[in-house]
């Protein structure tokens, strides 16, 4: 039995769709265990970028059955819309490629209502995706599993019944319109109809795989310090991104799991609300996060709003590989840091007149910090074209060096740039 497990070290939007996509073409099964579509990952092959939200970033490597397991919450609407577009790119993305679990939870029109409702009285940033609603009624046990759109007719009656109970919701604690029940059931039912073909047991499917030793990588979407146990609570997603939600929401055992790869950029992004100690502003934030005129300028894949940007923070990456007992990196857009001097890397908090060299629990707290910085001499040498480690620039080299011995964990894999092949293995 072997897993591979891939997921977000920092605050998300680490580059883990196209580091998947790259760990794919050694893969027979890639599986989301987290989130829904407001996952946004870029994956770029030549003069085409594909972005996916919900569908497995393994899609685009023809030997690999993707899956959608059952700690993902899945928006019906939006998938069809998803599975549409990937097709229109030209790939193949029939119920042979692409199974969901009938365990995962469906996001109703109602939870997208609720999400927009409470982020218009002051929330936390959210992608609007109706996320956090659909899992807080996966865990009241008022959910709609995916099983459901089996029978169209019967879910679309439960699609009903739930936004008249919303609408409830919506009226007295938000002074909201009603949504239209009957409108919301017809065009779930449709959808389910469509959806039907690719439901399927994927605890069978995975560990049929794993019982024939076939390569099985587990992505993870949102990242570990957007957690709902372990990241920066309030402002975090509503699911476990985190190791442990390979587990419960794939249904599979640790020791499955051979590899955990933590992905990381060189420098650090967040997008919404919350405390981000070696945040930037002005001249040097804006280089980081580029102008918008490159794809891969720091604005959201799945909303477009510019990203928040800041030196690699080390105190939190150390906790992501604590945390997820991460046993390699794959480091990210070392291009980026080209032509800065010095780069920064934060290895420790100052609060309080104290040197924190933990991460803290509490936001309030993690807010009252500030960075304290090593500098690293910079290089200004082009980095996009180099293959192997010993050609970067001896400056980058020691950048990664100290990175790896600040984090814990050996960083194997290096990207230079989006493409398939600015990749540094080591
Ligand atoms: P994900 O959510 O973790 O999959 O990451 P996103 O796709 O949201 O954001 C990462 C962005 O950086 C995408 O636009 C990628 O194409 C781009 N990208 C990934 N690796 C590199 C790299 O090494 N260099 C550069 N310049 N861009 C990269
Ligand atoms: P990928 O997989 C970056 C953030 C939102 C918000 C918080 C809660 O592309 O890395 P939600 O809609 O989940 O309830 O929003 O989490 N967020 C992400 N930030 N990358 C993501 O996904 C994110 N998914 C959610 O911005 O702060
Ligand atoms: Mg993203």
């Amino acid at each position: 039995m072997s897993i591979t497990v891939l997921l977000g070290a920092q605050w998300g939007d680490e580059g883990k769709g196209r580091i998947t996509d790259a760990l794919a073409a050694e893969a027979d099964l890639v599986a989301r265990f987290n989130g829904g579509d407001n996952a946004g990952h870029s994956i770029t092959i030549g003069a085409r970028v594909v972005k996916l939200h919900l569908i497995p970033s393994g899609i685009l490597r023809e030997g690999c059955l993707n899956v959608i397991g059952n700690g993902v919450v899945v928006n019906p609407i939006n998938a069809l819309r998803e599975i549409a577009e990937v097709r229109a790119a030209g790939v193949d993305v029939s119920p042979r490629r692409l199974r969901i679990s009938q365990a995962a939870h469906v996001i109703l029109p109602g939870h997208l209502a609720l999400d927009a409702a409470r982020e218009a009285q002051g929330g936390i940033g959210t992608t609007k995706r109706g996320i956090g609603p659909a899992y807080s009624d996966k865990v009241a046990r008022l959910g709609v599993r995916a099983g459901a759109m089996a029978d169209p007719r019967a879910f679309g009656e439960a699609v009903r019944q739930h936004t008249v109970r919303v609408n409830r919701l919506l009226e007295a604690e938000f002074d909201q319109p009603p949504l239209d029940a009957d409108a919301a059931a017809e065009s779930y039912a449709e959808a389910a109809e469509q959806l039907r073909p690719f439901l399927d047991n994927t605890f069978q499917v995975i560990h049929n795989a794993l019982r024939d030793g076939l390569r099985v990588l587990a992505e993870g979407a949102q990242a570990t310090l957007l957690d709902i146990d372990h990241g920066t609570y309030p402002f975090v997603t509503s699911s476990n991104a985190t190791v442990g939600g390979v587990l419960t929401g794939l249904g599979v055992p640790p020791q499955a799991i051979r590899r955990v790869i933590g992905v990381c950029k060189a420098f650090t992004t967040r997008v919404g609300g919350g405390p981000f100690v070696t945040e930037l502003e002005g001249e040097l934030a804006l280089r980081l996060r580029g102008t918008g005129a490159n794809p891969w300028d720091e604005y959201g894949t799945t909303t477009g709003r510019p990203r928040r940007v800041g030196w690699l923070d080390l105190v939190a990456l150390r906790y992501a590989v604590q945390l997820n007992g991460i046993t390699e990196l794959a480091l990210t857009k070392l291009d980026v840091l080209c032509g800065l001097n010095p780069v920064r890397l934060c290895t420790a908090y100052r609060h309080n007149g104290e040197t924190l060299t933990w991460f803290p629990q509490d936001s309030d707290v993690l807010a009252e910090c500030a960075p304290i910085y090593e500098d690293l001499p910079g290089w200004s040498e082009d980095v996009r074209n180099v293959r192997r480690f010993k050609d970067l620039p001896v400056h980058a080299q020691r950048f990664v060096e100290r990175v790896e011995s600040l984090a814990g964990a050996p960083v194997r894999l290096i990207s230079v740039g989006p493409e398939r092949e600015q990749l540094i293995w080591r």
